[in-house]
């Protein structure tokens, strides 16, 4: 559903976005985590076509959305990390107003306005100011307002910050229910266990790069007490990477540049074996060292920032 291939931001001199690949599935919701300043929000912008990559592919539902934005943009939802609500208008009319935009007609709109104020638990709100709302609740008019042209992706950037536990998990309700109805979601936060319980797939992006990826299932197993090990090679990594997997020890692969990390399962005679195999086949192995294989650990090893929450 979206393909994210070498995608580069940079601000001037800065790179927010590094050379960063992501691929999410038709029907997944996929968890975007990572510490403030790590790139989500302008990853999102890009693929929601508000921001212009420096460069790199992104593509949705087949679309090049360089080439094409206007289909991708009929595609998908975007809801922003900061939104502004129109204070002087109602509810329904707030919903009304983007259908307009969207080119929907009238009757079809409303209809479509009411089974959404229904969805994010507003029906009673239809007539009141949007200012009146509490932060929780404009954050669901957010949301049904990005689901009004019937988007097949939605980019929910840090949809439940600043939501207190009740409306969080009144949010992860929504979600699963618009899972349900087909919808793919890509969804950012910096709380990596928060998502992990509704999410297919987490990515985990730092400095702009996507530094681990995989299945719930995936990354709760190193939770298990996995052995996660990182190594260096001077050359030949894609060998290297294609000699690791054909390891049954060997469960996942990380890659970046020369530097491989591994998890697997096994003793450490086996992952002595392992490393000889790697030698033995000429593969210039510089550095081997353990890292401790749960969730956590490896957040924090893949990012650096020290305000991550977890
Ligand atoms: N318009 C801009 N001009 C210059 N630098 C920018 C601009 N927008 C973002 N940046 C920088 O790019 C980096 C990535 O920012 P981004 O907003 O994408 O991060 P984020 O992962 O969404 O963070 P947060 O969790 O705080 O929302 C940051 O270092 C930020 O300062
Ligand atoms: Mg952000």
């Amino acid at each position: 559903m979206l393909v994210i291939r070498d995608l580069v931001k940079k601000y001037g001199n800065f790179t927010a976005v590094d050379h960063l690949n992501m691929h999410v599935e038709r029907g997944q919701i996929y968890g975007f985590i990572g510490p403030n300043g790590a790139g989500k929000t302008t990853t999102m912008r890009i693929v929601a076509t508000l921001l212009a990559p420096t460069s790199g592919y992104v593509e949705v539902d087949g679309v090049d959305l360089q080439k094409d934005p206007i289909k991708v943009r009929e595609k998908i939802g975007y809801m922003p990390d900061f939104f502004g609500v129109y204070d002087n208008l109602k509810v329904m009319e707030y919903l009304d107003f983007y259908g307009s935009a969207y080119g929907i007609e009238y009757a079809q709109r409303r209809r479509i306005a009411d089974d959404l104020l229904e969805l994010v638990d507003l029906s009673d709100k239809k007539d009141a100011y949007v200012d009146t709302l509490s932060r929780g609740m404009k954050q669901r008019l957010c949301l049904a307002r990005c689901l009004i042209h019937n988007p097949q992706l939605l980019i929910l950037d840090e949809p439940a910050s600043g939501m207190d536990p009740r409306a969080r998990a009144e949010i992860k309700g929504i979600l699963k229910e618009l899972k349900r109805m087909g919808k793919t979601i890509l969804i950012s936060s910096h709380i990596l266990a928060e998502l992990s319980e509704i999410c297919d797939c987490v990515g985990i992006i730092d400095r702009g790069k996507v530094v681990i990826q995989g299945s719930v299932d995936q990354i709760v197993q190193r939770m298990a007490g996995e052995t996660v090990v990182r190594f260096r090679v001077l050359r030949d990594v894609d060998r290297a990477v294609k000699l690791l997997k054909e390891q049954p020890m060997v469960t996942g692969i990380v890659q970046e540049d020369l530097v491989l990390e591994i998890a697997c399962k096994g003793t450490d005679e086996e992952l002595w074996n392992l490393l000889r195999t790697l030698v033995n086949n000429e593969i210039p192995v510089i550095s081997f060292n353990k890292v401790d294989g749960n969730l956590e650990h490896i957040f924090m090893e893949v990012t650096s920032d020290e305000e991550v929450v977890l």
